[in-house]
C-alpha cells in the first residue's frame, strides 16, 4: 500500500534522530503510525524483563491501559513472547486468551521485535475497525521492528 511505503523514510528518519532518546523515538513511531493510518488506533511497544518471563509496557498511544505488565503465555501479546510469530486477530471476540483492554477495540495486530535473533518485545496494534489488517501491515510492521531492533 502507498501508505506504508511513503511512511518507511519517516521511521528510518525518526530511528536515526540521535538527539532523542530512545523512548522518545519509540514514542514518535507510535504517534506517526496512529495518526496517519485510520485504523491503527492503540499503537504502542512491549518489551521482555530482563530477568523474570513478563512483557513490560514502553512508550505508546492511545487509552490508558492498565495492563502495564504482561506474563508471558498471556493474552495476545504475551503468547507472541513466546511464539516468536506474528499474531494477527481479526475477530478480538473469537479468542480466548485475550486481554480486553478497551470495549471499542475489534482487531489487534503483534510484531515480535528480534535483536540478534532474540525475542526482545513486539509491536501491538489495537483497531476500531473489525478485521483491517493485511500481510502488507505484517510486512510494514516488520520493517519497523527491524529497525527499532537496531537501537535497543
Ligand atoms: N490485548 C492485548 C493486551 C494489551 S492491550 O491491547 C494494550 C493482549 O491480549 O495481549
Amino acid at each position: 500500500m502507498m501508505i506504508f511505503e511513503s511512511l518507511k523514510p519517516q521511521i528510518l528518519q525518526i530511528v536515526s534522530s540521535k538527539e532523542n532518546t530512545v523512548d522518545e523515538r519509540l514514542l514518535d513511531i507510535c504517534k506517526l503510525l496512529e495518526k496517519n493510518i485510520s485504523y491503527y488506533n492503540w499503537v504502542g511497544f512491549y518489551f521482555r524483563n530482563s530477568n523474570k518471563e513478563e512483557l513490560i509496557l514502553g512508550p505508546y498511544v492511545g487509552a490508558p491501559t492498565d495492563h502495564t505488565i504482561i506474563p508471558f503465555g498471556k493474552g495476545i501479546c504475551g503468547q507472541v513472547a513466546v511464539s516468536n510469530k506474528n499474531f494477527v486477530v481479526p475477530d478480538v471476540s473469537a479468542q480466548d486468551n485475550y486481554i480486553a483492554c478497551s470495549i471499542t477495540v475489534k482487531a489487534e495486530i503483534v510484531i515480535p521485535v528480534f535483536v540478534d535473533g532474540k525475542n526482545m518485545g513486539q509491536i501491538d496494534i489495537d483497531s476500531n475497525t473489525p478485521n483491517p489488517f493485511t500481510e502488507a501491515d505484517e510486512r510494514f510492521l516488520e520493517f519497523v521492528c527491524e529497525n527499532v531492533a537496531t537501537i535497543l
